[in-house]
């Protein structure tokens, strides 16, 4: 089988990885994929947006299955387009994909739906939205309502810091037109987890938990980034939440999307944020998380290709999907500096021992030499019995790859280790 993976980062090298496990897959093409995916791909030089360009290079290759898994193509149809040319796909249509690429879509379906989320409002004129924080609750959350690269979302603590957002997205237009309409959110305190779930559009699987790091810095300190590694599972998603959240949240959502006429098939990634009051949603995204994918797909037992067919077929009900009992560390090495400048162009040095645990992220070849070309260079993922092991291991393998400006945080999993200790 000739597959076909829209995508060039961390995670989709995961996926690959998972993919070629499958002895029926003979050929995998990555669009554009990334210079250590090379490895594992034949990697084409079409950007993941680019989707005339992926349907003809689909087409002329004859490629039997698509996977799309970054939120863009999927908001703009990329599935719906190969569809179109009969190729089946994993992902969910544009009209699914706004459960991602709405925030206001997201929080309407909620409201009406009766599904726990954090309260709030929507506003299309700045002037209201000023008037609404004159006496509004502090902190406040403002929320771009596009996609703005996982930046659009700005946890205010003072009345005067939520305006000056308010201002910035609607007026100073700095998310561009995912600006023109913004949430204000209650702020909402508890543990964050990330549950990613296998969908068909009728049952919903959940994966196996996960958590994300999202600041910069040890501690939580720092900017926000795309995420500085991750650990499954999450001590704090217990089997009474799990329950809860499949009967509250998951069945729910994937309900509501059929009733709207908007079947999801593909993977629904549900944020949540386990509230005094609750496990609430903070956010959907539309496909697997980056770098909760480099956790969980090491951690699946079973065939991640015939699991994804199942989801295109609708026969998920009928499909295995088992995780094992173990637990999985991903650090990843970033270029110092990032999320904001740094430099790039750096040669990497990977022992060949340890590639197999290595997600590439942010490195092209040159020369035929890998180099630094992004701000997440690459993940370093280890399984072990238990979560003690996993880090030590994803730390000890992470120190033998070496490139200059090489930056991580020396603290993922701590917490969770803190959490499954009480
Ligand atoms: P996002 O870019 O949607 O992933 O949001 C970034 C982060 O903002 C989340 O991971 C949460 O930590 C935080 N966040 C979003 N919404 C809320 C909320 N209503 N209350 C508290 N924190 C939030
Ligand atoms: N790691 C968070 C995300 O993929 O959105």
């Amino acid at each position: 089988m000739k597959i076909l993976v829209v995508g060039g980062g961390g995670r989709e090298h995961a996926i690959i990885k998972k993919l070629k496990e499958n002895p029926q897959v003979t050929e995998i093409f990555a669009l554009p994929g990334n210079g250590g995916i090379a490895a594992d791909a034949v990697c084409v030089n079409i950007g993941a947006k680019d989707i005339p360009q992926i349907v003809e290079f689909a087409v002329s290759r004859g490629v039997d299955y698509a996977v799309v898994a970054p939120d863009d193509p999927l908001v703009l149809g990329a599935v719906d387009a190969l569809e179109e040319k009969g190729i089946p796909c994993f992902g969910p249509r544009a009209n699914a994909a706004i459960i991602e690429g709405s925030k206001v879509f997201a929080k309407d379906l909620m409201k009406k739906y009766h599904i726990p989320t954090a309260r709030y409002e929507v506003f299309t004129d700045m002037e209201a939205a000023l008037r609404y924080l004159d006496t509004a609750p502090v902190p406040t959350v403002i929320k771009a309502d596009g996609l703005a690269l996982g930046k659009g979302v700005i946890i205010a603590q003072t009345r005067q810091e939520a305006k000056e957002a308010v201002q910035s997205m609607m007026q100073d237009k700095v998310f561009g037109k995912s600006g023109d309409q913004i949430v204000i959110e209650e702020f909402l305190t508890g543990p964050e987890v990330s549950v990613l779930s296998f969908t068909d559009g009728e049952t919903v699987v959940p994966m196996i938990s996960s958590m994300d790091h999202k600041r910069a810095g040890d501690g939580d300190t720092g900017l926000n980034t795309g995420g500085m590694g991750t650990v499954a599972p999450n001590p704090y998603y217990t089997a009474d939440i799990a329950q809860r959240c499949m009967e509250e949240i998951f069945l729910p959502t994937i309900r509501a999307m059929k009733a709207e006429g908007r079947t999801f098939r593909g993977c629904l990634y549900f944020g949540l944020m386990l509230t005094p009051n609750g496990p609430k949603v903070i956010e959907y995204n539309c496909r697997f998380g980056d770098p909760e994918t480099q956790v969980v797909l090491p951690l699946l037992e079973s065939d991640l290709l015939t699991i994804m067919q199942a989801t295109t077929k609708g026969t998920l009900a009928q499909t295995e999907v088992k995780f094992q009992d173990a637990h999985a560390c991903c650090v990843i090495l970033a270029s110092k500096g990032y999320p904001t400048a740094y430099e790039k162009g750096y040669p990497i040095s990977i022992p060949g021992e340890i590639t197999s645990h290595v997600y590439v992220a942010g490195a092209a070849q040159k020369d035929g030499q890998l180099v630094t070309s992004g701000g997440r260079v690459l993940g370093v993922t280890a399984v072990s019995d238990n979560l003690k092991g996993a880090i030590r291991e994803a730390y000890a393998m992470a120190e033998t790859i070496r490139f200059e400006n090489r930056y991580c945080r020396h603290d993922i999993g701590a917490r969770a280790l803190e959490a499954g200790r009480n």
